[in-house]
This record gives C-alpha cells, sequence and structure tokens, in this order.
C-alpha cells in the first residue's frame, strides 16, 4: 500500500513574517492602495484585475469589521468587558477581524476595510511598488513580506492565524460564553466556500502532484490543512498549559463542548463503550476536532485511514494531568507532527465511519466527503452514488439542533 508523508517542515512556505531582529516589521499600507480600476478594481467578478472588486463583493472578509459594529458582537463585548470598550474598538476582536497587526499601519489603512488583501498576502510596504514592475517574476518576493499563497501549505498556514488562533489571539471559552462562535476550522471547506478572485482550474493544476494528469488538489488540500491546523491549535494549547503563560487552566475551549453542555440521563449515547473507551466514565474529554485525524486512536478505525510516524499523539492528552507537562508535549507534538496517510484516501477517498463517532469526527468525516466528491467533479468522474448516500446520510446526523451557531452552515460546496 503506497503510504504519503507529510512532515510540515517540509510542507511549510516561507515564513509569512520577517523574522523579528533581521529586518524592521513591515507596514500595512491599506486595501485603498490595491482597489484602483487599473490594479485589482476592474468590474469583471472573479477575473483577474478585478480581485479587490470580487473581494468587496463577494467575500465575506469585506464586512468582518462591519460585524463588530453588529448588536451581536456589542453583546458579546459588552459581556467581556462590561461598557468598558466596544467591540470595534478592543484589539483582540481587531486583530482577527482586520489584521493580526492592525495598529503597524500608514494613516491611510482603514480598519473598516475588515479583512484585507494584506492580511492574506502580506504586509505591502516593501512589495506594493516592485510588484507592478517589469522584473517582479525574479524578485524575492518573501523577503520583500509577500506570503506565499501559491502553495496550499503557505495559503493554509495564513487561514489558521486567525480560524483556528494564536497565543495572541484566539477564541477561548470566555469568548464564546460571552457569545463568539466557536471556531471550527476545516481549511479544504472553507477554502471551497470562498469566493475566488483567481482562477481555481489553473490553481488546482499547479497545487495537484501531476496537474496534467489528475487533479488531486482536494486530497493534498485536505492532508495539509489537517496539518497546519493540528500544528496551529498544538501551540495554542502549548500556550494555555503553560504556567508561564499564566492564563486560566483547564481552558474549556480544549475539551469536548458536549462533555459539559448535555442534558443528564442515564442509557445517553456518553455511556456507550464507544465513546467511554478506556477512560473512566465520566472524566473530561478532549475537544477532537484538531486531532480527529491524527489521534492515535484513529489508526484504521477513523477513516482516512492515517498511521502515526512516530505516534506523537500516543494517548498524550488524555493522560498527562501536570500542565507544566502537557505544554512541553503539546509543543513537542507540534514540532514533530507527521501525519501519513494511506493510499485509500488519495485514491478513493475515506472508508466507513466507526459507530460512536463524536459529533466532531463524524462531520470532519462528512466535509472529507465533501472533498472527495469535489475531487471526483475536477476529473469529470460521474457522481458515484455510493458516495451521494453516505453524504446524504451524515449531512442528516450532523446538521446542527436549533439554538447551535457554529460552524455557521455545514453545507455543501456546489
Ligand atoms: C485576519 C484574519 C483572517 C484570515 C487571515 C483569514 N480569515 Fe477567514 N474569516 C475571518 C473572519 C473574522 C471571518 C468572519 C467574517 C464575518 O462574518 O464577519 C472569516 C470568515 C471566513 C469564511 C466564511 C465563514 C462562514 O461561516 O461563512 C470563510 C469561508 C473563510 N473565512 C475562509 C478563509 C480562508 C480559506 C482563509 C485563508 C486563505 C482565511 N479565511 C483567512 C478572519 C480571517
Ligand atoms: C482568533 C480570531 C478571532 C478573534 C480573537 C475574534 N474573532 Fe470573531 N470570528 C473569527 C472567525 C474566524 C469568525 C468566523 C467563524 C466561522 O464562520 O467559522 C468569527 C465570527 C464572528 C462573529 C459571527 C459573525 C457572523 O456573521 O455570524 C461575530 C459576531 C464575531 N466574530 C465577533 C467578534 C468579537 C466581538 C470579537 C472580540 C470580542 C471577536 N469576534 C474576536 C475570528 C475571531
Ligand atoms: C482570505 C484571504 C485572501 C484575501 C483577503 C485576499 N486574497 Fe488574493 N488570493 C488569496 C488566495 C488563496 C489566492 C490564490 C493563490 C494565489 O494566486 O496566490 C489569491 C490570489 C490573488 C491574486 C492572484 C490571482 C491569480 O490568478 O494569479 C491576486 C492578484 C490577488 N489575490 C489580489 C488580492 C487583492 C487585491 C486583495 C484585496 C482586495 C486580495 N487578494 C485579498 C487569498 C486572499
Ligand atoms: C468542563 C466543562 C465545560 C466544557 C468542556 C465547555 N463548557 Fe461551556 N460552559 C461551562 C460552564 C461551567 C459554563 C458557565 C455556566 C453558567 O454560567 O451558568 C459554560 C458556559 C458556556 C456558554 C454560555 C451560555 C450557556 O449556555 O451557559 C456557552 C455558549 C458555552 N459554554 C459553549 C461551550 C462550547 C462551544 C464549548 C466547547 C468548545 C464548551 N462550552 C465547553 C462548562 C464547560
Amino acid at each position: 500500500m503506497a503510504v504519503v508523508r507529510h512532515r510540515p517542515g517540509q510542507l511549510q512556505a516561507q515564513p509569512v513574517e520577517a523574522k523579528p531582529g533581521l529586518a524592521p516589521a513591515k507596514k500595512l499600507i491599506g486595501t485603498t492602495s490595491c482597489s484602483a480600476s487599473v490594479c485589482h478594481g476592474g468590474s469583471d467578478l472573479g477575473k483577474p484585475f478585478s480581485e479587490a472588486t470580487t473581494w468587496r463583493s463577494l467575500d465575506p472578509h469585506a464586512r468582518a469589521y462591519d460585524t463588530l459594529l453588529t448588536q451581536e458582537s456589542q453583546t458579546i463585548a459588552k459581556h467581556l468587558w462590561r461598557d468598558k470598550m466596544p467591540a470595534h474598538e478592543a484589539p483582540l476582536c481587531l486583530k482577527c477581524h482586520v489584521h493580526p497587526e492592525y495598529d503597524r499601519a500608514r494613516p491611510n489603512f482603514r480598519k473598516q476595510d475588515g479583512v484585507g488583501c494584506e492580511s492574506c498576502h502580506g504586509a505591502a510596504q516593501d512589495w506594493l511598488t516592485p510588484h507592478y514592475r517589469a522584473n517582479w517574476k525574479d524578485a524575492d518576493k518573501q523577503a520583500l513580506g509577500l506570503a506565499h499563497t501559491k502553495s496550499l501549505a503557505g495559503r493554509a498556514n495564513v487561514c489558521v492565524k486567525c480560524h483556528v488562533g494564536t497565543p495572541d489571539a484566539n477564541v477561548d471559552h470566555d469568548l464564546i460564553a460571552a457569545g463568539h462562535p466557536a471556531l471550527r476550522f476545516e481549511f479544504a471547506t472553507y477554502f471551497a466556500n470562498l469566493p475566488p478572485h483567481w482562477d481555481v482550474a489553473k490553481d488546482k493544476r499547479a497545487n495537484s502532484t501531476n496537474g496534467a494528469k489528475a487533479i488531486d488538489f482536494e486530497a493534498r488540500a485536505w492532508v495539509i490543512g489537517q496539518l497546519a491546523a493540528a500544528e496551529s491549535a498544538l501551540n495554542l494549547l502549548a500556550h494555555r498549559a503553560d504556567p508561564a503563560s499564566a492564563k486560566p487552566w483547564p481552558e474549556l475551549a480544549e475539551f469536548d463542548c458536549f462533555a459539559c453542555h448535555h442534558d443528564l440521563q442515564n442509557g445517553a449515547w456518553r455511556q456507550t463503550k464507544q465513546r467511554v473507551g478506556a477512560r473512566r466514565p465520566g472524566s473530561l474529554v478532549w475537544n477532537s476536532w484538531y486531532f480527529a485525524i491524527v489521534s492515535d486512536d484513529s489508526i484504521q478505525t477513523t477513516p482516512p485511514h492515517v498511521l502515526l510516524d512516530p505516534p506523537v499523539f500516543h494517548d498524550f492528552r488524555p493522560k498527562t494531568r501536570a500542565r507544566a507537562e502537557l505544554a512541553k508535549e503539546a509543543r513537542h507534538a507540534a514540532a514533530n507532527l507527521r501525519l501519513a496517510v494511506t493510499s485509500p484516501w488519495l485514491s478513493g477517498g475515506p472508508g466507513q465511519l466507526e459507530a460512536g463517532a463524536s459529533w466532531d469526527q463524524a462531520t470532519k468525516h462528512y466535509l472529507a466527503l465533501l472533498s472527495l466528491r469535489q475531487q471526483g467533479k475536477d476529473n469529470n468522474q460521474p457522481p458515484d452514488a455510493d458516495l451521494e448516500r453516505q453524504i446524504a446520510k451524515l449531512r442528516a446526523e450532523v446538521t446542527l439542533a436549533p439554538g447551535f451557531n457554529s460552524p455557521r452552515q455545514v453545507k455543501g460546496k456546489n
């Protein structure tokens, strides 16, 4: 059986920011500088030279700042800080709803533009002028601060900063209890849901192992996305658990939401053997979203078949008690994260979902099936009736109960 091995080190694109001490931090220029009609502000939605117009009219990121002005956001801010700070002035909110370094900006940078070009493409101070010169193709683009969005790993590493979170800005249980949706990032799906301002077919060919023969973009995006998100989530866990961070521990967002938020009754599915496994009934359950496919117990049970090499996740999370030790192990795991995906996923896709799987596992599985369906379409294959049946069945199972707002919509990609 063919095994494809990935290590984050190999997948990692160039670092997005300048390394501290090497070069002065680059300043943000603002989306207005990109939006002239002769630059990226054309009127042909989705087409070259109309990127800014596409973003402004269709992309949810263009409205990310406006979200902070809504009643919903003002209520979140009130719950957190009473009347001391409105959401649209709170650094925590602005770091994700505008730019992680929104305050390092030229005067004409407008926060009101929300998650703009430089949030994904990198601060433009040093590349704005060179990037429309003739010799741009020869420039050291990353050294000038351009993010490596051309590669899948480069762009996944951009998204996870806001969609998984960093020690500097993240959505913890305080934020969730105040009303913020819990973040459940799935790169392949989120990427597919982004209204493209680039040539999708060309991008899929460029990011396939052998684009001329077969498009395996979806499988690659899926694997790379799992790794980028797991690495980010582990670094966040390491920070939260580290006593030096002085963060409250346990951080409830690291645990399975439904472990605490549910009605109490006998004979519940939580008491079934598959669910409890080797744990003592009643002990806290880790949140498995970012680890559903890289955790040890997923080997050969939760598809796609995942092997670990070495098994860095080997039950380190459930067993470790001391937060300092946990932080150390999480940091080690983040640095050594490896994932070996056996060929069923890359060629034929995930197998059956195990009985007793959690909502997180079922939803991850469902989203993987959607990627698989998309991969079939990319290669002009006819719809697979069995796959469609599995998708329909799972969709019914994972659809959120009324009152839950995150992920906002569990939906298909077409
Ligand atoms: C600077 C932070 C930031 C970065 C970087 C970022 N996002 Fe977002 N994204 C957000 C915020 C904030 C929202 C919520 C916008 C709103 O509704 O106000 C969002 C919303 C979205 C949505 C809509 C979600 C929904 O429920 O409808 C998608 C899809 C998405 N992002 C995909 C991506 C992808 C893919 C990347 C990387 C290529 C990315 N984002 C990079 C902050 C970011
Ligand atoms: C770690 C980054 C991060 C931080 C910090 C953050 N957000 Fe968000 N926020 C997001 C992302 C990403 C989404 C989109 C979630 C999705 O759809 O998956 C979002 C969604 C939202 C939504 C729901 C939007 C909708 O259209 O349904 C609201 C409201 C919101 N954020 C307000 C706030 C407020 C207020 C703050 C500060 C108290 C804040 N956010 C801090 C990343 C962040
Ligand atoms: C949420 C992240 C995100 C935001 C915000 C964003 N982009 Fe992009 N952009 C991408 C990704 C991903 C690609 C596809 C990969 C690539 O070509 O680098 C891309 C591609 C491009 C391309 C190359 C198109 C091609 O076909 O080669 C241009 C030009 C571009 N973006 C301009 C902009 C401008 C201008 C803005 C702001 C108005 C913007 N982008 C905002 C993520 C983003
Ligand atoms: C270890 C137990 C525990 C875990 C795990 C946990 N919570 Fe909570 N949650 C609580 C407690 C305790 C409160 C506060 C209840 C109160 O104030 O009455 C709370 C409050 C909340 C609230 C405020 C509204 C309400 O119903 O009380 C929300 C929303 C929420 N949690 C969502 C989540 C989500 C989403 C997750 C998973 C990411 C999660 N919680 C994980 C224990 C937990």
